[in-house]
Protein backbone atom coordinates (compact mmCIF):
# COMPACT_ATOMS: atom_id res chain seq x y z
CA UNK A 1 0.00 0.00 0.00
CA UNK A 2 1.55 3.20 -1.05
CA UNK A 3 1.20 6.46 1.71
CA UNK A 4 -0.79 8.93 0.23
CA UNK A 5 0.27 12.50 0.55
CA UNK A 6 -1.92 15.43 0.27
CA UNK A 7 -1.71 15.97 -3.39
CA UNK A 8 -4.09 19.42 -2.92
CA UNK A 9 -3.45 21.06 0.61
CA UNK A 10 -5.10 23.84 -0.20
CA UNK A 11 -8.27 21.94 -1.56
CA UNK A 12 -7.53 19.23 1.40
CA UNK A 13 -8.02 22.32 3.59
CA UNK A 14 -10.87 23.58 2.65
CA UNK A 15 -12.81 20.31 2.81
CA UNK A 16 -11.67 18.90 5.93
CA UNK A 17 -14.71 19.66 7.83
CA UNK A 18 -16.74 17.27 5.76
CA UNK A 19 -14.33 14.70 4.32
CA UNK A 20 -13.35 13.15 7.73
CA UNK A 21 -14.76 9.47 8.10
CA UNK A 22 -15.40 7.54 11.70
CA UNK A 23 -14.26 3.82 11.99
CA UNK A 24 -17.24 2.56 14.42
CA UNK A 25 -16.21 -1.01 13.60
CA UNK A 26 -13.56 -2.57 14.54
CA UNK A 27 -13.46 -0.44 17.41
CA UNK A 28 -10.64 2.83 16.25
CA UNK A 29 -7.83 3.46 18.63
CA UNK A 30 -9.16 6.52 19.48
CA UNK A 31 -11.90 8.98 18.25
CA UNK A 32 -10.83 11.49 15.76
CA UNK A 33 -13.37 13.38 14.24
CA UNK A 34 -14.57 16.45 16.35
CA UNK A 35 -12.58 18.09 19.17
CA UNK A 36 -10.81 17.59 22.08
CA UNK A 37 -7.80 15.71 20.77
CA UNK A 38 -4.99 16.40 19.00
CA UNK A 39 -4.72 13.62 16.47
CA UNK A 40 -5.61 14.75 12.40
CA UNK A 41 -6.82 11.99 9.95
CA UNK A 42 -4.28 13.97 7.51
CA UNK A 43 -1.63 12.09 9.54
CA UNK A 44 -0.34 8.68 7.90
CA UNK A 45 -0.92 6.08 8.49
CA UNK A 46 -2.96 5.97 11.32
CA UNK A 47 -3.71 10.04 12.05
CA UNK A 48 -1.54 9.89 14.60
CA UNK A 49 -2.97 7.68 16.85
CA UNK A 50 -0.25 4.87 18.04
CA UNK A 51 -1.29 1.46 19.32
CA UNK A 52 -1.89 1.83 22.96
CA UNK A 53 -0.34 -1.02 23.84
CA UNK A 54 -1.20 -3.12 25.53
CA UNK A 55 -3.94 -2.19 26.55
CA UNK A 56 -5.70 -0.39 24.19
CA UNK A 57 -9.00 -1.82 22.29
CA UNK A 58 -8.99 -4.92 19.96
CA UNK A 59 -11.61 -6.18 18.46
CA UNK A 60 -12.52 -9.97 18.18
CA UNK A 61 -12.44 -10.68 14.57
CA UNK A 62 -13.08 -14.07 12.74
CA UNK A 63 -10.74 -16.15 10.86
CA UNK A 64 -11.84 -15.63 7.74
CA UNK A 65 -12.19 -11.79 7.94
CA UNK A 66 -14.71 -10.26 9.32
CA UNK A 67 -17.27 -6.45 9.44
CA UNK A 68 -16.65 -2.93 8.80
CA UNK A 69 -18.46 -0.06 10.08
CA UNK A 70 -17.83 3.17 8.72
CA UNK A 71 -19.08 6.74 9.19
CA UNK A 72 -19.11 8.67 5.42
CA UNK A 73 -19.92 12.16 5.82
CA UNK A 74 -20.06 12.82 1.99
CA UNK A 75 -21.46 12.79 -1.52
CA UNK A 76 -19.09 9.90 -2.41
CA UNK A 77 -15.25 9.13 -1.67
CA UNK A 78 -12.70 5.79 -2.38
CA UNK A 79 -12.71 3.22 0.07
CA UNK A 80 -9.34 1.18 0.49
CA UNK A 81 -9.01 -1.25 3.80
CA UNK A 82 -5.64 -2.86 4.39
CA UNK A 83 -4.43 -5.06 6.74
CA UNK A 84 -1.22 -5.46 9.05
CA UNK A 85 0.04 -8.33 10.95
CA UNK A 86 1.62 -8.13 13.96
CA UNK A 87 1.07 -6.46 17.68
CA UNK A 88 2.55 -3.36 16.62
CA UNK A 89 2.12 -2.98 13.04
CA UNK A 90 3.64 -0.63 11.01
CA UNK A 91 3.72 -2.11 7.61
CA UNK A 92 -0.21 -2.16 6.27
CA UNK A 93 0.99 -4.69 3.34
CA UNK A 94 -1.80 -6.49 2.36
CA UNK A 95 -5.33 -5.10 1.01
CA UNK A 96 -8.45 -6.07 1.91
CA UNK A 97 -9.92 -4.11 -0.90
CA UNK A 98 -8.45 -5.38 -4.69
CA UNK A 99 -10.47 -3.37 -6.24
CA UNK A 100 -11.02 -0.19 -4.04
CA UNK A 101 -14.29 1.55 -3.37
CA UNK A 102 -16.56 4.25 -4.74
CA UNK A 103 -18.76 4.69 -1.75
CA UNK A 104 -21.79 6.93 -2.77
CA UNK A 105 -24.13 8.54 -0.01
CA UNK A 106 -23.60 9.53 3.35
CA UNK A 107 -24.23 7.66 6.66
CA UNK A 108 -23.31 4.72 7.88
CA UNK A 109 -21.66 1.90 5.74
CA UNK A 110 -21.28 -1.63 7.02
CA UNK A 111 -19.69 -4.11 4.93
CA UNK A 112 -20.53 -7.26 6.75
CA UNK A 113 -17.92 -9.59 5.62
CA UNK A 114 -14.68 -8.58 4.46
CA UNK A 115 -12.51 -11.62 3.17
CA UNK A 116 -9.03 -12.01 3.98
CA UNK A 117 -6.68 -12.69 1.13
CA UNK A 118 -6.99 -16.36 0.80
CA UNK A 119 -2.95 -16.89 0.52
CA UNK A 120 -2.66 -15.24 4.51
CA UNK A 121 -2.76 -17.61 7.10
CA UNK A 122 -3.86 -16.39 10.29
CA UNK A 123 -4.46 -18.75 13.69
CA UNK A 124 -6.53 -17.84 16.40
CA UNK A 125 -4.86 -15.26 18.74
CA UNK A 126 -3.09 -13.86 15.75
CA UNK A 127 -3.07 -9.84 16.28
CA UNK A 128 -3.14 -7.17 13.63
CA UNK A 129 -4.19 -3.39 12.31
CA UNK A 130 -6.82 -2.34 10.35
CA UNK A 131 -6.04 0.81 8.29
CA UNK A 132 -9.18 2.61 6.09
CA UNK A 133 -8.34 5.44 3.77
CA UNK A 134 -10.13 7.56 2.38
CA UNK A 135 -9.48 9.54 -0.88
CA UNK A 136 -11.92 12.41 -1.99
CA UNK A 137 -10.91 13.38 -5.84
CA UNK A 138 -8.31 15.77 -4.48
CA UNK A 139 -6.41 12.85 -4.15
CA UNK A 140 -5.93 13.77 -0.38
CA UNK A 141 -6.10 10.60 1.95
CA UNK A 142 -7.50 10.26 5.62
CA UNK A 143 -7.05 7.38 7.68
CA UNK A 144 -8.23 5.75 10.48
CA UNK A 145 -7.00 2.59 12.23
CA UNK A 146 -8.72 -0.14 14.66
CA UNK A 147 -6.82 -3.10 16.53
CA UNK A 148 -7.72 -6.81 16.29
CA UNK A 149 -7.13 -10.06 17.07
CA UNK A 150 -8.37 -12.81 14.98
CA UNK A 151 -10.65 -15.25 16.84
CA UNK A 152 -11.88 -18.96 16.16
CA UNK A 153 -14.75 -17.90 17.89
CA UNK A 154 -15.59 -14.33 16.11
CA UNK A 155 -18.34 -14.04 14.21
CA UNK A 156 -19.58 -11.37 11.26
CA UNK A 157 -22.05 -8.70 12.74
CA UNK A 158 -25.09 -9.19 11.45
CA UNK A 159 -29.09 -8.26 11.81
CA UNK A 160 -29.57 -4.90 13.60
CA UNK A 161 -25.56 -4.54 14.50
CA UNK A 162 -25.10 -4.16 10.52
CA UNK A 163 -27.15 -1.42 8.83
CA UNK A 164 -26.12 0.66 6.13
CA UNK A 165 -28.04 4.06 5.67
CA UNK A 166 -30.39 3.67 3.02
CA UNK A 167 -29.17 5.12 -0.46
CA UNK A 168 -25.81 5.00 0.74
CA UNK A 169 -23.77 2.08 -2.02
CA UNK A 170 -20.40 1.05 -2.61
CA UNK A 171 -18.74 -0.65 -5.64
CA UNK A 172 -15.55 -1.96 -6.43
CA UNK A 173 -13.76 0.81 -8.95
CA UNK A 174 -12.12 -1.03 -11.56
CA UNK A 175 -8.45 -0.79 -11.86
CA UNK A 176 -8.33 -0.25 -15.67
CA UNK A 177 -10.51 2.72 -14.98
CA UNK A 178 -8.58 4.10 -11.80
CA UNK A 179 -5.74 4.15 -13.81
CA UNK A 180 -6.53 5.48 -17.07
CA UNK A 181 -6.90 8.81 -15.61
CA UNK A 182 -10.51 9.10 -16.78
CA UNK A 183 -11.85 7.37 -13.07
CA UNK A 184 -13.93 10.53 -12.98
CA UNK A 185 -15.32 10.13 -15.98
CA UNK A 186 -17.59 7.13 -15.25
CA UNK A 187 -21.34 7.17 -15.18
CA UNK A 188 -22.11 5.98 -11.95
CA UNK A 189 -25.58 4.98 -11.22
CA UNK A 190 -27.52 7.99 -9.34
CA UNK A 191 -29.36 7.68 -6.03
CA UNK A 192 -30.93 11.03 -6.50
CA UNK A 193 -34.09 9.83 -5.31
CA UNK A 194 -33.18 8.79 -1.81
CA UNK A 195 -33.71 9.26 1.46
CA UNK A 196 -30.94 9.46 4.25
CA UNK A 197 -31.91 8.78 7.88
CA UNK A 198 -29.18 10.63 9.33
CA UNK A 199 -30.10 9.55 13.12
CA UNK A 200 -27.23 8.24 14.68
CA UNK A 201 -25.99 9.84 17.30
CA UNK A 202 -22.46 9.23 16.54
CA UNK A 203 -22.79 11.84 13.55
CA UNK A 204 -24.07 14.62 16.06
CA UNK A 205 -20.19 15.48 16.46
CA UNK A 206 -20.17 16.41 13.02
CA UNK A 207 -23.27 16.96 11.95
CA UNK A 208 -23.08 20.60 11.78
CA UNK A 209 -19.83 20.75 9.78
CA UNK A 210 -21.47 18.62 7.09
CA UNK A 211 -24.33 20.79 6.57
CA UNK A 212 -21.97 23.44 5.98
CA UNK A 213 -20.31 22.06 3.29
CA UNK A 214 -20.13 19.30 1.21
CA UNK A 215 -16.96 17.92 -0.17
CA UNK A 216 -18.53 17.89 -4.20
CA UNK A 217 -18.67 21.87 -3.59
CA UNK A 218 -15.11 21.79 -3.96
CA UNK A 219 -14.34 19.89 -6.53
C1 LIG B 1 -3.09 18.80 22.76
O1 LIG B 1 -1.84 19.47 22.70
C2 LIG B 1 -1.78 20.63 23.53
C3 LIG B 1 -0.46 21.33 23.26
O2 LIG B 1 0.60 20.41 23.35
C4 LIG B 1 -1.95 20.22 24.99
O3 LIG B 1 -1.92 21.36 25.80
C5 LIG B 1 -3.28 19.50 25.14
O4 LIG B 1 -3.41 19.02 26.48
C6 LIG B 1 -3.39 18.33 24.18
N1 LIG B 1 -4.74 17.79 24.25
C7 LIG B 1 -4.97 16.48 24.42
C8 LIG B 1 -6.43 16.07 24.45
O5 LIG B 1 -4.09 15.65 24.50
C1 LIG C 1 -12.39 1.32 23.97
O1 LIG C 1 -13.62 1.41 23.25
C2 LIG C 1 -14.71 1.83 24.03
C3 LIG C 1 -15.95 1.73 23.17
O2 LIG C 1 -15.80 2.47 22.01
C4 LIG C 1 -14.44 3.23 24.56
O3 LIG C 1 -15.48 3.65 25.35
C5 LIG C 1 -13.13 3.23 25.34
O4 LIG C 1 -12.83 4.55 25.71
C6 LIG C 1 -12.01 2.67 24.51
N1 LIG C 1 -10.81 2.53 25.34
C7 LIG C 1 -9.65 3.03 24.97
C8 LIG C 1 -8.51 2.77 25.91
O5 LIG C 1 -9.51 3.65 23.93
C1 LIG D 1 5.47 0.37 18.19
O1 LIG D 1 6.24 0.68 17.04
C2 LIG D 1 6.67 2.02 16.98
C3 LIG D 1 7.43 2.22 15.69
O2 LIG D 1 6.72 1.71 14.63
C4 LIG D 1 7.55 2.35 18.17
O3 LIG D 1 7.86 3.73 18.13
C5 LIG D 1 6.80 2.05 19.45
O4 LIG D 1 7.65 2.24 20.55
C6 LIG D 1 6.29 0.62 19.45
N1 LIG D 1 5.48 0.41 20.64
C7 LIG D 1 5.68 -0.61 21.46
C8 LIG D 1 4.80 -0.66 22.67
O5 LIG D 1 6.50 -1.48 21.22
C1 LIG E 1 4.24 -7.55 5.34
O1 LIG E 1 4.99 -6.85 6.29
C2 LIG E 1 5.49 -7.68 7.32
C3 LIG E 1 6.16 -6.76 8.34
O2 LIG E 1 7.02 -5.85 7.73
C4 LIG E 1 6.43 -8.72 6.74
O3 LIG E 1 6.89 -9.58 7.76
C5 LIG E 1 5.70 -9.54 5.69
O4 LIG E 1 6.56 -10.42 5.06
C6 LIG E 1 5.08 -8.61 4.65
N1 LIG E 1 4.28 -9.40 3.74
C7 LIG E 1 4.28 -9.20 2.44
C8 LIG E 1 3.41 -10.10 1.62
O5 LIG E 1 4.96 -8.32 1.92
C1 LIG F 1 -1.06 -22.15 8.36
O1 LIG F 1 -0.54 -22.16 9.67
C2 LIG F 1 -0.71 -23.40 10.33
C3 LIG F 1 -0.27 -23.22 11.77
O2 LIG F 1 0.94 -22.53 11.84
C4 LIG F 1 0.10 -24.46 9.57
O3 LIG F 1 -0.08 -25.71 10.19
C5 LIG F 1 -0.39 -24.53 8.13
O4 LIG F 1 0.40 -25.40 7.39
C6 LIG F 1 -0.34 -23.16 7.48
N1 LIG F 1 -0.94 -23.20 6.16
C7 LIG F 1 -0.41 -22.63 5.11
C8 LIG F 1 -1.15 -22.76 3.83
O5 LIG F 1 0.64 -21.99 5.17
C1 LIG G 1 -10.12 9.31 -21.39
O1 LIG G 1 -10.85 10.47 -21.70
C2 LIG G 1 -10.49 11.02 -22.96
C3 LIG G 1 -11.24 12.34 -23.12
O2 LIG G 1 -12.57 12.22 -22.70
C4 LIG G 1 -10.80 10.02 -24.09
O3 LIG G 1 -10.40 10.55 -25.34
C5 LIG G 1 -10.02 8.73 -23.80
O4 LIG G 1 -10.37 7.76 -24.77
C6 LIG G 1 -10.35 8.21 -22.43
N1 LIG G 1 -9.49 7.06 -22.14
C7 LIG G 1 -9.97 5.93 -21.65
C8 LIG G 1 -8.98 4.85 -21.38
O5 LIG G 1 -11.16 5.78 -21.39
C1 LIG H 1 -17.82 7.63 -7.81
O1 LIG H 1 -19.14 8.02 -7.53
C2 LIG H 1 -19.43 9.37 -7.83
C3 LIG H 1 -20.85 9.69 -7.39
O2 LIG H 1 -21.74 8.74 -7.91
C4 LIG H 1 -19.24 9.61 -9.34
O3 LIG H 1 -19.43 10.98 -9.62
C5 LIG H 1 -17.82 9.20 -9.71
O4 LIG H 1 -17.67 9.30 -11.11
C6 LIG H 1 -17.56 7.78 -9.29
N1 LIG H 1 -16.18 7.43 -9.60
C7 LIG H 1 -15.85 6.30 -10.24
C8 LIG H 1 -14.42 6.06 -10.49
O5 LIG H 1 -16.71 5.52 -10.61
C1 LIG I 1 -25.91 13.65 4.34
O1 LIG I 1 -25.61 14.83 3.63
C2 LIG I 1 -26.71 15.75 3.59
C3 LIG I 1 -26.31 16.90 2.68
O2 LIG I 1 -25.03 17.37 2.98
C4 LIG I 1 -27.02 16.19 5.01
O3 LIG I 1 -28.12 17.09 4.99
C5 LIG I 1 -27.37 14.97 5.84
O4 LIG I 1 -27.56 15.37 7.20
C6 LIG I 1 -26.25 13.95 5.79
N1 LIG I 1 -26.68 12.74 6.47
C7 LIG I 1 -25.87 12.03 7.25
C8 LIG I 1 -26.44 10.80 7.84
O5 LIG I 1 -24.70 12.37 7.42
Amino acid sequence: MVAFTPLALAAALATTASAHFGLEYPVWRSPTLGTGHNYSQWTYPCAGVPADLPNGNRTDWPLKGGSVVLDLHHPWTYVFINLGLGANVSNFNYTLTPEFWNATGNGTLCVPELLLPTELNVTDGTQGSIQVVTLGDSGSALYNCADITFRGSAKALEGDACKTTEGLKYAPVKAAAASSGNATTGDAPKNAGSTVSGSLVTLSLVAGLAVLFTFGIAL
